[in-house]
């Protein structure tokens, strides 16, 4: 009997501990972990850089309100305004508040600027941007939305793609555009640097801010710290999660400093948000991931591995449809739903997970090791066989 309330699905299995890309099970089994907590142990399990910076922090001090300085805040702070387009940071728990912060710091520039009724948020029909109410709402999913209405106003939807639509939808109200660099849960659909500076130009043109969510792409994990980068494009907005917190929870909107400008005393706040030992990880993560070479290495296992997925989906066209995504945020598109391949994996010690249009989602730590790749190739290609 679990007292849990049953708003998921579990597989049912258990986990012991973690050590880097594997984790144990309370059966005694050995399971490659090729997701991570979906895209948040970013340095994988139990990093003895990241242990560290836990333990200290824990002895020195876990909690104190915003009320106070939080001198290791101002210091991740910096380095992510230090190594990105941002010119300040807002600290949260998660992605959904990240994004909804996001929403809130578009509305508020404009109400700020005397434009109060620009307010609406221009966004990816079946996107995917948290579970609260507001971001529910912005994904334009029915199966998010049902049976929580009223609905959240203030969001427009246009189709992955459609440019003409995306034109179409902004209108006088249009405050920003909002989407996922890559997007996620939707399956992973990469939005080319060509579509992003094309993005740009159009919030350009319109006087309307550009929101990237870089909750699930970001932090190293297409390769470039922000999966945006190669455009060369600057957002106005940024929410972040997942990966800035290798496992702790960890949530913030990096934003330029003409937005921030709206975002004065009172205008939001969070309990937990940005506290001493949150801060204390999020630093250790960034110091390791946000330099050049590990994202080289991120790049180099990254191609070798999609190199190793394209010759497999060769072999096997009439399993796999194709293999999408960028660095490690890989997606294995199926012609048939996926959760008999997920299982399959799963019965061979390769942990992988579902995102939208028949896709196996795999998110490897982003120190994977080769070896590693090599041993999750290996099980990806036996089952394509056994499926074939
Ligand atoms: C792109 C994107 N935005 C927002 C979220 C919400 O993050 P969280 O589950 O931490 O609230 C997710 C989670 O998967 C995501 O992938």
């Amino acid at each position: 009997m679990s007292y849990l309330v049953k708003n998921y699905n579990r597989k049912k299995i258990s986990f012991k501990y973690g050590k880097g890309s594997f984790l144990y099970s309370n059966d005694g089994k050995k399971y490659l972990d090729f997701i991570q907590g979906i895209a948040v142990n970013s340095l994988g399990h139990a990093n003895p850089k990241l242990v560290k910076a836990i333990n200290q922090q824990s002895k020195k001090l876990w909690h104190v309100s915003n009320a106070f300085l939080i001198p290791e805040g101002e210091k991740l702070a910096k380095k992510l305004v230090n190594k990105t387009f941002a010119d300040f940071v807002m600290f949260q728990n998660s992605g959904a508040e990240a994004t909804e912060a996001a929403i809130k710091t578009a509305r508020r520039y404009f109400y700020s600027i005397g434009k109060p009724n620009k307010n609406r948020i221009l966004c990816v029909k079946n996107s995917f941007h948290g579970r609260t109410l507001a971001t529910i709402y912005a994904s334009g999913s029915k199966k998010m939305t049902e049976g929580f209405g009223p609905k959240v106003n203030g969001f427009d939807h246009f189709e992955f793609g459609n440019h003409k639509s995306l034109k179409n939808k902004i209108t006088k109200n249009t405050a920003a555009i909002m989407v996922e660099t890559i997007m996620g849960e939707g399956g992973i659909k990469v939005i080319p640097d060509w579509c992003l500076k094309e993005l740009r130009k159009i919030c350009n043109k319109k006087k309307i801010l550009l929101i990237l969510d870089e909750v699930q792409c970001g932090i190293g994990r297409s390769g470039d710290f922000f999966a945006f980068e190669k455009s060369k494009i600057k957002p106005d907005i940024v929410p972040i999660a997942k990966g800035i917190g290798g496992g702790f929870p960890i949530g913030a909107v990096l934003m330029n400093k003409k937005v921030a400008a709206g975002m004065t005393i009172g205008t939001h706040g969070s309990t937990f948000g940005g506290n001493p030992l949150a801060m204390a990880v999020g630093n250790a993560v960034m110091d390791n991931i946000s330099n050049k070479k590990f994202l080289n290495n991120v790049k180099n296992i990254s191609e070798y591995f999609l190199l190793k997925l394209k010759q497999i989906k060769d072999k096997n066209p009439n399993v796999i449809k194709e293999i999408r995504g960028k660095g490690l945020l890989i997606g294995i598109q199926l012609h048939t739903d996926q959760a008999n391949f997920i299982n399959k994996l799963m019965e061979n010690k390769l942990l992988t997970i579902r995102a939208a249009e028949n896709v196996v989602r795999i998110l490897p730590p982003l120190n994977v090791k080769k070896n590693e790749i090599d041993q999750a190739v290996k099980i990806i290609r036996k089952v394509c066989k056994e499926v074939n």
